[in-house]
């Protein structure tokens, strides 16, 4: 069995990953710090596949620890999700952005060619297309970033190419998530954010359980059907599978440089999605009309062509089983993760 390395794989996306990548037959090894999630996610990656996980307690800014993991495994690649993501934040503090998402990726790569460790899987986003002059995104739309986290995201696809040129034997694949939600269907694991959530389900899940009063929906007067923003939104699950299936890919291309839009090619609106939600929870979601919130655009969904016909990657669930599954999450969890 190949060992992956998965940075970050105590968070929401590395999570869902870790039990993918064991359904694809790989041996995940976890690399985490908690800095961003609960040590007790491990427990509950090993309840529901049955299996042990190797997990390292470690930072990837520590070059020295995470060369130690490579020296003590033979790593076949590395699903770097490890990173710091809140937009908002960055805008704040971006020094603390470029500091950790840069030198933590700096050192992965590092380490990996020190030890002939050759592929690697980097967590990009949609929010590197910036406000895109048309939808669907494809992948050779321009791209543009309008904050520092999203600037992190963009300088790292552009350093790993200049890598890769350098380094033809290495082998990079870059997937542009677009927005993930939903969670594994025994509501052992989902999206656990600290605090009042910045994302859309978090907060709306935290208003049905009853923690949040009402949602904010940010802007109706937006060129959309309904006036609300309108996003991609894809299953956890059906994105986590996108990252073994790149691993099978990466086990037989000689390319060395790999682009994929990782969504479901349909857009939802805010309203959807409330909409959507209140069929699963059986009752009305309250929610109140605010301004637009800075940096949100109007529309943004994929093309996934591309991943469809080389990695053969399909999605499998919709919008009523991605609400389903959070509102799960959140009954299970009403605390999160402790
Ligand atoms: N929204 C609300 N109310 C809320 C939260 C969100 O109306 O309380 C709206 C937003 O305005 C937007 C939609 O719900 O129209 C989705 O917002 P999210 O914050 O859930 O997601 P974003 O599309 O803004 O951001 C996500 C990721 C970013 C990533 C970006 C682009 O959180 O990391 O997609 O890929 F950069």
């Amino acid at each position: 069995m190949k060992n992956v390395l998965v940075t970050g794989g105590a968070g929401y996306i590395g999570s869902h990953t870790v039990l993918s990548l064991i359904d694809y037959g790989y041996n995940p090894i976890i690399v985490d710090n908690f800095s961003n999630s609960s040590p007790k996610v491990i427990e509950r990656l090993e309840k529901i596949s049955g299996k042990k996980i190797k997990l390292y307690n470690l930072d990837c800014c520590n070059k020295k620890d995470l060369d130690q993991v490579f020296k003590e495994n033979d790593i076949f690649g590395v699903i770097h999700f490890a990173g710091y993501k809140a937009v908002g934040e960055s805008v704040k503090v971006p020094l603390k952005y470029y500091e950790n998402n840069i030198i933590s990726l700096l050192n992965v790569v590092e380490t990996m060619a020190n030890n002939n460790s050759n592929n690697l899987i980097f967590s990009s986003s949609a929010t590197v297309y910036g406000d895109p002059k048309s939808v669907p995104i494809y992948e050779d739309f321009p791209l543009h970033v309008t904050n520092p986290y999203g600037r992190t995201k963009l300088m790292i696809e552009e350093i790993l190419q200049d890598y890769v040129k350098a380094n033809p034997s290495f082998k990079v694949a870059l997937l542009r998530y677009f927005n993930p939600i939903g969670a594994h269907e025994s509501g052992l694991i989902g999206e656990d954010p600290n605090g009042i959530p910045n994302n859309l389900m978090p907060y709306i899940t935290q208003v049905c359980i009853g923690k949040l009063d009402h949602l904010n929906v940010f802007g109706n007067d937006y060129d959309t059907p309904d006036g609300t923003g309108i996003r991609d939104y894809i299953h956890v699950l059906d994105l986590a599978r996108g990252h073994s299936l790149t691993l099978k890919k990466m086990e037989e291309t000689k390319d060395n440089l790999l682009i994929y839009n990782l969504g479901t090619s349909k857009g939802s609106s805010v309203l959807d999605v409330v909409h959507e939600m209140e069929k699963v929870v059986g009752h009305k979601i309250p929610y109140q009309i605010a301004p637009r919130r800075a940096g949100d655009i109007a529309e943004c969904y994929a093309n996934c062509d591309k991943a469809y016909q080389e990695l053969g990657f399909k999605t499998e669930y919709d919008l009523y089983d991605m609400c389903k599954s959070s509102w799960n999450f959140q009954q299970k969890n009403p605390n999160g993760i402790r």
